[in-house]
């Protein structure tokens, strides 16, 4: 559907102001709206440096009411799980699409979300990862983890910039989540110290430095060998570009469904 009018909430953030730019370039959408903490009241242009937009960025607590003035039919959330577990709800319930990227959701804050899509008839995506190609890494992880079976100890490391807060990232979760389903149910153990025997478990290592976009590795290490699946994102324009292309697609799928980047993708 063309003519769609996107709202963004973490508008001033670093993943926000790059869609924010992708969907000025984008033909078919409007930018609607704009929320975050901070620079409320300013136009949202000004304050992420691209000139005036005629987008004031507001408080989000008034977010349901300047989604129905604004008219927006999408809603896309990257900011943190707290804000989103609140955020996302409310817009469902004005009756409003949305594509969330804000990782660190626990199970209970998206199945209030999956709830709210589901009663208010609105549809959604949710995905820790929005890149195409992280899209073909989960598929790569999920073969091998099929192909070589309980043989082969499964660890992660994932490594991302000093200001990220929440570990391990969605990423390594999904991938984690993958491995488990294929390999029959297997515990996450977050780093490790002292005395700690391996077990039936997935490793999980958290690197966090410099400005790191975000590496995944997924080691599978058997008796002499090993496999190593790695995705390296060089630019965070390769979320933003699925991000956006997920907020097109949403408005015209079946509503009070929660999908995820490899429904998008096809
Ligand atoms: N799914 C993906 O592909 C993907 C890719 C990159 C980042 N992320 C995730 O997106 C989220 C944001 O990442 P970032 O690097 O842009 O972070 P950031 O800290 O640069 O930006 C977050 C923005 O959200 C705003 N914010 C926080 N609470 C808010 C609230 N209650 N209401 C309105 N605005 C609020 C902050 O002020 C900030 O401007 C993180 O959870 C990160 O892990 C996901």
């Amino acid at each position: 559907m063309s003519g769609a009018r996107v709202a963004l909430v973490g508008a001033c953030g670093r993943m926000g102001s790059l869609i924010i730019r992708r969907i000025l370039a984008t033909e078919g959408l409007t930018l609607s709206a704009a929320f975050d903490l901070v620079n409320v009241g300013r136009d949202v242009g000004e304050a992420i440096g691209v000139g005036k937009l005629g987008v004031t960025v507001s408080d989000s607590k008034d977010l349901a009411a300047v989604l129905k003035e604004s008219e927006t039919d999408v809603l896309i959330d990257f900011t943190i799980a707290s804000a989103t577990a609140v955020n996302a709800p409310a817009a469902a319930a004005a009756g409003v699409n949305l594509i969330i990227g804000t990782t660190g959701l626990s199970a209970e804050q998206r199945a209030g979300i999956v709830d709210a899509v589901a009663k208010n008839k609105v549809a959604a995506v949710i995905s820790s990862n929005y890149s195409i190609g992280v899209g073909v890494f989960f598929k790569l992880v999920r073969e091998a983890a099929k192909l070589l079976g309980d043989g082969y100890d499964v660890e992660i490391i994932e490594a991302h910039h000093n200001q990220k807060k929440d570990a391990p990232s969605g990423t390594a979760m999904t991938a984690a989540e993958i491995v488990s389903e294929e390999m029959g149910g297997k515990e996450i153990v977050s780093g490790r110290d002292g005395l700690c025997p391996r077990g039936k478990e997935i490793g999980m290592h958290a690197i966090r430095g410099g400005d790191i976009v975000g590496d995944h590795t997924v080691m599978f290490i058997g008796n002499s060998e090993r496999i190593e699946l790695r995705h390296q994102a060089h630019s965070r324009e390769i979320f933003v570009g699925g991000a956006v292309m997920a907020a097109k697609w949403v408005v015209s799928q079946k509503k009070g469904i929660v999908y995820d980047m490899s429904d998008v993708l096809g």
